[in-house]
C-alpha cells in the first residue's frame, strides 16, 4: 500500500452531523427512531417517528446545509483526509431498491469535490451505524440473509460512482460493537436487529456477523475490481482487556476476553473462522448458516488494512466474587473491575494513552497490516464565554498524548500506521447518549441538547493546536 503522506485528519459520522434526515429523498435508517439519552440513561428506539418525541440525529449539526462553509474550516484546519459515511438510506432509501437515488448520490458527489478542491483525501464507512429503517423492519436487519446482497449492491453503486474521488474505504464502522449483547442499542444500530423473546442472542451474533462478513467480503471482491487502486479495510473498536494481576487466572481470563475484540478482524484479516471461534459454536451446539462457498469468499475478499477506534482500556478479574471487590465496574463484561492508575472522563471513559501504544503493537503483531486510527478522542462539556472562545485544556492532553503515543508506536516499536483522524473533529451528536453536550470538536457548534442554538461554528483552543501540530507533522508533539 503506498501513501504520499501520513493522514492527519477528523472523523465524523453521517448520521451523527449531517442532519437532513428526510431531505433529498432520503429514507429513515435505524437512528432516526432514537431519542435522545444521557450518561447512564439509555436512548430509546420508538416504533416509529413519533411527534411528540426529540430525535437529535434528524437535524444534528445540519451539514447538509453548511457543507461548504465547514469543508472551509476543516481545510484551515490542514487536514490531509476526512473520514465520514455514506448514509445508506440517501442511497437506497429503504435499502432494497433496484435503482439507487440519484438526489443522494449528488449531494456525496459534491461533498467529495468540495473536499478535494481544498486538498482533503475522503476516507469513507460504507455502514456507519445507519441501515435503512425498512431493512430492519422488514427483513429483520441482518439476521436475514438477503442483506448480504442488498449491502453489496449498495457498495457497488458507491464504488462505481465515486471510484475516481475516494480511495480510502472501510466497510462497517465497530463491527465488533455488538459482541457485548447484554446492550440492544448496538445490535440495533451495527445490524438492524432487535433479538426477539426465544432467541439465543449470542447464537443471533454469530448468524448476524456471518452476514456481515461475508457482505463485506463481497463489497472488497467488488470493489477491487472496479478500482483495483482502493485500499479497503475494515473498522473495530478496540478497547484493550488488562489482566487485573499477574495471576495467571487473570491473564488467562484477559486472553480469552480479548476474543470479543479480535473475533472480527481475525476473519476480516485471515480470511477464515479462528480456531477458539469454531470450538464455541461446536461447544454451545451452534448450526449456522455458512456455506462453502461463503468460506470461499471470505478467503477472497480479505481487507487491505485495519481501520480501529481507540478511546480506554479496561481490566478484568478472573474471580470477581472471591473477595472483597470494591472496584468492580459495570463494564461490557461480567468480570470487568476499574483500573486503579487512570482516571475517567466524565461519561466514565478511561483515559489511557499508554493503551493506544499497546494497542497498536497487538494489533500489528496480530495482522502485520497498516493500521489507520480512525477514532480517538475526548467527549467533553465546553464552556463557551462571552467572545465564543473555549478554553478546552483537557482535550488537547488528551489528544497529546495519545498522539504523542501513536508516534512513539511509530517511531520505536516499528509499527505501520497509516494515519490518525480526531473523532468528532467538529462537534456532533454524542452516538451513545444522543447528547450535544458530549463534546469532542475542535469545532464548537452552538448546539444544545434540546436542539436549540444558532448552529454558529466556532473554533476551540484545540483548533490551533492541532492545526500545529499536522502543519509540524507530529513534532511539535514528538520531535
Ligand atoms: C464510536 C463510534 O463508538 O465512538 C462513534 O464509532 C461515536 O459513532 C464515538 O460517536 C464516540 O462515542 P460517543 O457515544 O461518545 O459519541
Amino acid at each position: 500500500m503506498q501513501q504520499k503522506q501520513f493522514l492527519w485528519g477528523g472523523a465524523v459520522a453521517a448520521h451523527q452531523f449531517e442532519g437532513g434526515w428526510d431531505q433529498g429523498g432520503k429514507g429513515p435508517n435505524v437512528v432516526d427512531v432514537m431519542t435522545a439519552g444521557a450518561h447512564g440513561v439509555p436512548r430509546q428506539i420508538t416504533q416509529d417517528i413519533e411527534s411528540d418525541q426529540f430525535y437529535p440525529n434528524h437535524t444534528a449539526i445540519d451539514f447538509y446545509h453548511h457543507y461548504k462553509s465547514d469543508i472551509q474550516l476543516l481545510a484551515e484546519l490542514g487536514l490531509k483526509c476526512f473520514r465520514t459515511s455514506i448514509a445508506w438510506s440517501r442511497i437506497y432509501p429503504n435499502g432494497d431498491e433496484l435503482v439507487p437515488n440519484e438526489a443522494g448520490l449528488r449531494f456525496y458527489d459534491d461533498m467529495f469535490d468540495e473536499l478535494i478542491k481544498h486538498g482533503i483525501e475522503p476516507v469513507i464507512t460504507l455502514s456507519h451505524f445507519e441501515i435503512p429503517l425498512h431493512l430492519a423492519r422488514e427483513y429483520g436487519g441482518f439476521k436475514n440473509r438477503k442483506l448480504v446482497d442488498f449491502f453489496e449492491r449498495f457498495a457497488i453503486t458507491c464504488f462505481e460512482r465515486y471510484q475516481h474521488k475516494v480511495k480510502y474505504w472501510m466497510t462497517f464502522n465497530e463491527i465488533n460493537n455488538q459482541m457485548d449483547t447484554s446492550n440492544p442499542i448496538f445490535f440495533w444500530t451495527n445490524s438492524g436487529v432487535k433479538v426477539e423473546p426465544g432467541e439465543d442472542p449470542q447464537q443471533v451474533l454469530y448468524q448476524v456477523a456471518h452476514y456481515e462478513l461475508l457482505a463485506s467480503a463481497k463489497a472488497v471482491i467488488a470493489g477491487k475490481k472496479i478500482n483495483p487502486d482502493f485500499h479497503i479495510g475494515c473498522m473495530i473498536s478496540h478497547v484493550p482487556i488488562y489482566p487485573y494481576s499477574c495471576n495467571p487466572h487473570d491473564i488467562m481470563a484477559a486472553e480469552i476476553a480479548m476474543r470479543q475484540r479480535f473475533f472480527f478482524p481475525d476473519i476480516h484479516v485471515r480470511g477464515y473462522y479462528p480456531a477458539y471461534a469454531l470450538k464455541e459454536f461446536a461447544r454451545r451446539g451452534y448450526k449456522l448458516d455458512i456455506t462453502a462457498e461463503d468460506l470461499t469468499i471470505l478467503k477472497q475478499g480479505k481487507v487491505d488494512y485495519v481501520g480501529f477506534s481507540y478511546y480506554m482500556s479496561t481490566v478484568v478479574k478472573a474471580d470477581v466474587n472471591n473477595d472483597n471487590d470494591s472496584n468492580v465496574v459495570n463494564g461490557a463484561l461480567p468480570n470487568s473491575v476499574d483500573n486503579p492508575y487512570i482516571q475517567k472522563s466524565d461519561w466514565g471513559w478511561a483515559i489511557d494513552p499508554e493503551g493506544l501504544r499497546y494497542a497498536l503493537n497487538r494489533l500489528y503483531e496480530r495482522y502485520q497490516l497498516p493500521l489507520f486510527i480512525v477514532e480517538n478522542g475526548f467527549g467533553a462539556i465546553d464552556e463557551i464565554d462571552s467572545k465564543h472562545q473555549v478554553h478546552d485544556q483537557s482535550r488537547i492532553s488528551y489528544l497529546n498524548a495519545h498522539i504523542k503515543a501513536m508516534l512513539v508506536a511509530m517511531a520505536e516499536d516499528g509499527v505501520d500506521v497509516i494515519g490518525y483522524t480526531a473523532w468528532g473533529i467538529i462537534d456532533v451528536v454524542s452516538f451513545t447518549t444522543g447528547e450535544m453536550k458530549k463534546r469532542y470538536g475542535v469545532i464548537y457548534v452552538d448546539r444544545d441538547n434540546q436542539g436549540n442554538g444558532s448552529m454558529k461554528r466556532y473554533k476551540k483552543d484545540s483548533f490551533d493546536w492541532y492545526q500545529n501540530v499536522i502543519a509540524t507533522d507530529g513534532k511539535s508533539v514528538y520531535p
